[in-house]
């Protein structure tokens, strides 16, 4: 062990996620186990600035796990972002006698934890909690599988009304500059396109796509946005725009899902990634590691330093675009 650590800080941060409840009760039940203390930070970033610290004991999280949100609530501190605002939070960490930090959130958290750590001598462990899916050096995120099978039961439910109406349907997901969400549900929905960041898609290779979609007897069709916004409007609201100017054959309407995919319960599958990532974030803090992101590859857990995690774009597997244009024909 590089230091004795006696109590742990533990924040969630940016926007919440499925699962980030799990992550928590993981980290303190585990923290427990070993004698360490847990102090809740509420408000992410914003709360280590205000001082808002609330002991934590083992039933602090009962009955947390399949809740969704985070108990810890969630900020994104603009203070944090600058010296002055590190320099209050270290301040309270130091009188509060806390050795040691486990930051919950995505990329504009662990970037907050990066600076935070090349400042101030603090180890701090990151988890991986965004719906977005797009934090390098691990196959997933708390909360992505969870926003996934949300957003696949609305599409389900568009798909019957695009179907009884012969209509085009953008709809929108989240993931500003990722397309993970967009392209894994357009396969898990059936749906005929997706339109990704990451992606160089135009309209008329859509238009070409749906048209293909359409001689195979298809007269309704869902397309998977991102929402990266196009000329100042969302990406499924600029999409049917220029549809419905360059091919008013079609009947174009927009969906926006929004904040409904960031709600409601986690998937098992996020509980148990969540309960192991925060497993080993405390083992991690035990065995003298500091600022590294926990990740999940290939079944294993793994140790990504924040500076790959947050800095290097993580792909999209081009084979999920393959299987998803072959299996929409
Ligand atoms: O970062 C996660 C995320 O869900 C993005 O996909 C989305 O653009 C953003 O949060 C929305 O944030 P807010 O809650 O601030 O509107």
């Amino acid at each position: 062990m590089e230091r004795h650590i006696k109590t742990i800080g533990i924040l969630t941060s940016g926007g919440d996620a499925p699962g980030m409840n799990a992550a928590i009760r993981a980290v303190t039940r585990t923290a427990r186990f070993n004698d360490i203390n847990v102090i809740g930070i509420l408000r992410g970033y914003q709360g280590l600035i205000e001082k808002e610290f609330v002991k934590f004991t083992s039933s602090s999280v009962s009955n947390t796990i399949q809740r969704g949100g985070t108990i810890l609530k969630t900020a994104r501190s603009k203070e944090f972002m600058t010296p002055e605002g590190r320099k209050k939070a270290y301040a309270n960490m130091v009188e509060a006698e806390i050795d040691a930090l486990v930051v919950i959130g995505g990329n504009g958290s662990l970037t907050g934890a990066q600076l935070f750590a090349r400042e101030y001598d603090i180890p701090i462990i990151g988890l991986p909690g965004t719906i977005d899916n797009d934090l390098y050096g691990t196959d997933s995120t708390i909360g992505y599988d969870s926003a996934l099978n949300t957003i696949v039961e609305c599409v389900d439910k568009i798909r019957d009304t695009a179907n009884s109406h012969d209509r085009i349907f953008f709809i929108e997901v989240m993931g500003r500059d990722a397309g993970f969400l967009a392209q894994n549900s357009a396969i898990a929905s059936g749906a005929e396109a997706a339109i990704i960041p990451e992606g160089n898609t135009d309209v008329d290779q859509l238009a070409a796509f749906i048209e293909r979609g359409k001689r195979k007897s298809k007269n309704s069709a869902i397309v998977l946005v991102s929402e990266a916004q196009k000329d100042g409007v969302g990406g499924a609201m600029y999409y049917a725009d220029r549809i419905r100017n360059e091919y008013p054959q079609f009947d174009a309407r927009v969906t926006i899902l929004g904040h409904l995919q960031r709600g409601g319960m986690p998937s098992a599958y996020d509980r148990i990634l969540a309960s192991r990532m925060g497993y080993a974030a405390i083992e991690a803090l035990l065995e003298g590691q500091r600022n590294i992101m926990i990740g999940i590859k290939n079944d294993e857990i793994v140790y990504v330093p924040f500076a790959r995690a947050v800095k290097m774009n993580k792909p999209i597997n081009e084979e999920l675009i393959t299987v998803l244009n072959v299996l929409s024909m």
